[in-house]
């Protein structure tokens, strides 16, 4: 069989932009993406889709209404489709067994339901969300306790790498493609069915199949390497600051070694987004309900180092000013997990707005992608209520910033290093502060106009200006 039509469940960062891609790619499948969220399948219908992703409003433009559609009608989606991917969220459980450490199957689990209720002809059933090592046996024993005689399915893992922010690019050039089937005629057939998909675009030797327990592991895997790395560098970024040593040097001098590579050795304020931290705490936990202890505590580490790289900071921020923020004015620029999204889960700038927060700082946030509604949901949700009146957001980075302390940057926006930091400072408040979460701007630069710079990794000696002299003198 030739998968001519295809039903992507769940409509999110993953689904649409991996749907999107496919009915761009594969002209000849159609390509129906569902979600139970009526309101954000209206806006994937819309001019201003639900996500920000550099490159996808001209994807969707392409293809919407050709090969591609945004549905609620589930139920017709599946039953159509000849292959169905799920994309469904899968976050930490936040209670009851494994509460704040396993994956909450629950959404995987419904749409696994609704798939056995629905079909009427064999499918092949394709995990995309991120999910524990084996559970594509679950998910099959509930579509075989549930499905309608003669129909069958097959179960393939194909684990999503796209990196958000970057998702369009990481899907026309992934550096692999990995499918997971079970090795049986049936299964190697699902297989090849899903390779000839990607097969459009992509070339055969790229397109790595395995058994499914080792795709699904090895999606938990590659983030916990990426993650261990940040967490590595960052860890040694403290080493520095005490010592004098400059993490970047010491990233570039051991990225130079090909064993190690150049690539994830950027030290910084602590990773976020919704996959890293997840994806480990999932992994410690599998860890330790298969009674290894020691690997649990190895990979829990690297969650630990991350929220020590955001306390460090945070203190870093209230110490520098004369260890008390209450009534000053802060700026925040950045509130995207990172750059080019407009994503803020487990964003480090929540962290660190929460703490100044709790500090009795007055914050003045701006990012360029984060809508005001989401910045305070996010500082909101385990804040007082009346923290809301020292919550200011702004359009653009000048106002934030005016009458403000400190600037604290928490996202790397390429926005942020082109900004006129001659004029930052004329509006700034006496002495005035940056810390750069980020390690983007010009230190010696910043230095040089007047302000007292702290940055992840370095030590910056305070360099006082003299403006008649002329001249400036290393203290
Ligand atoms: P998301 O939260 O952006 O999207 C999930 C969507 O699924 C939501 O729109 C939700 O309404 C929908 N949904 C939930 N239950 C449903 C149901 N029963 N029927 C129909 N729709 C349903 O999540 P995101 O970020 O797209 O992640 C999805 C999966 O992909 C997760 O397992 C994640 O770990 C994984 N992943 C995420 C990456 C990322 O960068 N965000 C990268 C690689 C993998």
């Amino acid at each position: 069989m030739v998968v001519k039509k295809i039903c992507g469940i769940g409509a999110g960062y993953v689904g649409g932009p991996t749907c999107s891609v496919i009915a761009l790619k594969c002209p000849d499948i159609q390509v129906t993406v569902v979600d139970v969220n009526h309101e954000k399948i209206a806006q994937w219908n819309s001019e201003k889709l639900p996500i920000y992703e550099p490159g996808l409003d001209e994807v969707v433009e392409k293809c919407r209404g050709r090969n591609l559609f945004f549905s609620t009608d589930m139920r017709l989606a599946i039953q159509e489709a000849d292959l169905i991917f799920i994309s469904v969220n899968t976050p930490t459980k936040t209670f009851g067994n494994g509460q704040g450490r396993a994956a909450d199957l629950k959404y995987v689990e419904n749409t696994a339901r609704i798939i056995a209720e629905v079909a009427t002809e064999d499918k092949i059933v394709v995990e995309k969300s991120t999910v524990p090592v084996r559970a594509a046996e679950s998910i099959l024993h509930i579509l075989r306790a549930n499905h309608k005689p003669g129909v069958s399915f097959q179960i393939l893992s194909n684990p999503e790498f796209l990196a958000e922010g970057t998702a369009i690019e990481n899907l026309v050039n992934p550096d692999r493609v990995l499918i997971g089937g079970h090795d049986s005629p049936e299964g190697r057939a699902a297989i090849e069915q899903l390779a000839q998909v990607y097969e459009h675009w992509i070339s055969r030797e790229k397109i790595f199949t395995t058994n499914t327990w080792s795709s699904e592991l090895s999606k938990l895997a590659a983030n916990a390497f990426l993650a261990q790395r940040i967490s590595s560098i960052n860890s040694l970024s403290a080493v520095c600051e005490v010592t004098g040593a400059d993490v970047s040097e010491v990233a570039s001098a051991i990225g130079l070694d090909s064993r190690i590579g150049s690539k994830f050795l950027q030290a910084s304020v602590g990773f976020g987004g919704s996959c890293f931290q997840k994806d480990l705490l999932n992994l410690v936990y599998i860890c330790e309900c298969l009674n290894l202890p020691q690997v649990a505590a190895y990979w829990q580490q690297v969650i630990d180092m991350n929220e020590y790289q955001k306390s460090r900071f945070s203190t870093k921020v209230i110490v520098s000013l004369f260890n008390t923020v209450t009534d000053k004015h802060i700026a925040i620029l950045g509130f995207a997990f990172k750059k080019n999204t407009g994503d803020t889960r487990d964003s480090p700038a929540i962290y660190v707005a929460k703490s100044l927060l709790d500090e009795g700082a007055v914050l003045h946030i701006y990012d360029p992608k984060v809508q005001e509604a989401l910045i305070m949901d996010n500082l909101m949700a385990c804040s007082d209520s009346h923290v809301k009146n020292r919550i200011h957001v702004y359009q653009d980075a000048y106002s934030a910033v005016e009458n403000t302390h400190a600037l604290v940057l928490c996202t790397e926006w390429d926005e942020f290093i082109e900004l006129d930091y001659e004029k930052i400072y004329s509006q700034m408040t006496k002495p005035a502060y940056i810390f750069d979460g980020r390690k983007i701007l010009d230190h010696t630069r910043l230095q040089n106009i007047g302000f007292i710079v702290q940055t992840i990794g370095k030590r910056l000696n305070r360099i006082p200006v003299s403006r008649t002299w002329g001249s400036s003198t290393q203290l």
